[in-house]
C-alpha cells in the first residue's frame, strides 16, 4: 500500500512549500489540490462564467470531457492541465486564487475533482495538500497534518510572494483577500477547511521556513515509526 501524508490548512500557512520539500527528501510525490480548483476557477473565468455561479458550473462541468484536469509531473515539478493546454503559470493570480475558493463550495465541483485525487494517491506514495484532504479525500491517510499560522503572518508571506510582480497589492489588501479566503474555505457546507480529528497541529507563526519543515518531517518520521 503507498504512503498518503495528508496536508491541510488555510491559504499562505506555507503548505505547499513545506510539503514540496518533505515530499523531496522522502521521495514521494508532492500533490497540490489547489491547483486542480485553481485550473477550473481559470476554466470558468476563460468561459464568461463566474465561479460563484454554482449552475453554470455545474453545467459546465457536465459538458467537460473525462479526464479535462489533470496533473503531470515533469522533472518532478507537479504541472496542472486543463483541456490538454499547460496551465500551471496562469493559475496564480488573485483573480484565480478568489475563483477557486468560490468554485471549490459547490458539491458538483468537488465530486468532479474527487476520483482524481483518490487515484493518484492509491497509485503512489505521496503527501497531498488541500483543505479536505485529512477529512474526506483521504480519511485513512497515515499521517494527517494541520498546518496553520497566524492570518497576519500569513499576508506577509504572501507580499513577499507577489512583492516581484507588476500591480503588486498592499498588505492590507492581501490581508483582507486571506482573510475573505478563510471565512469561505471554513464556512462552506461542503467539505470545510477544518482541522480532521486524528490531526496533528503544526503552528508556523513562529518558526523560519528551515523549522517548519523540521517540524513537519519530525511529526511525519514520528508517525511512520508507529504504524
Ligand atoms: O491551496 P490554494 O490556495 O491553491 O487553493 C485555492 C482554493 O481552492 C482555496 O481557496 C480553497 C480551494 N481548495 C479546496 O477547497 N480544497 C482543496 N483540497 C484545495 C483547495
Amino acid at each position: 500500500m503507498p504512503v498518503n501524508i495528508a496536508i491541510d490548512g488555510p491559504a499562505g500557512a506555507g503548505k505547499s512549500t513545506i510539503a514540496k520539500a518533505a515530499a523531496k527528501a522522502l521521495g514521494y510525490i508532492y500533490v497540490d489540490t489547489g491547483a486542480l480548483y485553481r485550473a477550473a476557477a481559470l476554466t470558468m473565468i476563460e468561459n464568461g462564467i463566474s465561479p460563484s455561479d454554482r449552475v453554470s458550473v455545474a453545467v459546465k462541468l457536465s459538458a467537460l470531457p473525462d479526464g479535462f484536469f489533470a496533473l503531470k509531473y515533469i522533472d518532478g515539478v507537479q504541472h496542472v492541465f486543463a483541456g490538454g493546454k499547460d496551465v500551471s503559470d496562469k493559475i496564480r493570480t488573485p483573480e484565480v486564487s478568489m475563483g477557486a475558493s468560490a468554485v471549490s463550495a459547490h458539491p458538483e465541483m468537488r465530486k468532479f475533482l474527487f476520483d482524481l485525487q483518490k487515484k493518484i494517491a492509491a497509485e503512489n506514495n505521496i503527501i497531498m495538500d488541500g483543505r479536505d484532504i485529512g477529512t474526506v479525500v483521504l480519511p485513512d491517510a497515515d499521517v494527517k497534518i494541520y498546518l496553520t499560522a497566524s492570518a497576519e503572518e500569513r499576508a506577509k508571506r504572501r507580499l513577499k510572494e507577489l512583492a516581484e510582480k507588476p500591480d503588486c497589492p498592499s498588505y492590507e489588501e492581501v490581508l483582507a483577500d486571506i482573510k475573505q479566503r478563510d471565512y469561505n474555505d471554513m464556512h462552506r457546507d461542503i467539505a470545510p477547511l477544518k482541522q480532521a480529528e486524528d490531526a496533528v497541529v503544526a503552528d508556523t507563526s513562529n518558526v523560519n521556513l528551515d523549522g517548519a519543515i523540521k517540524l513537519v518531517m519530525d511529526i511525519i518520521s514520528d508517525k511512520l515509526a508507529h504504524k
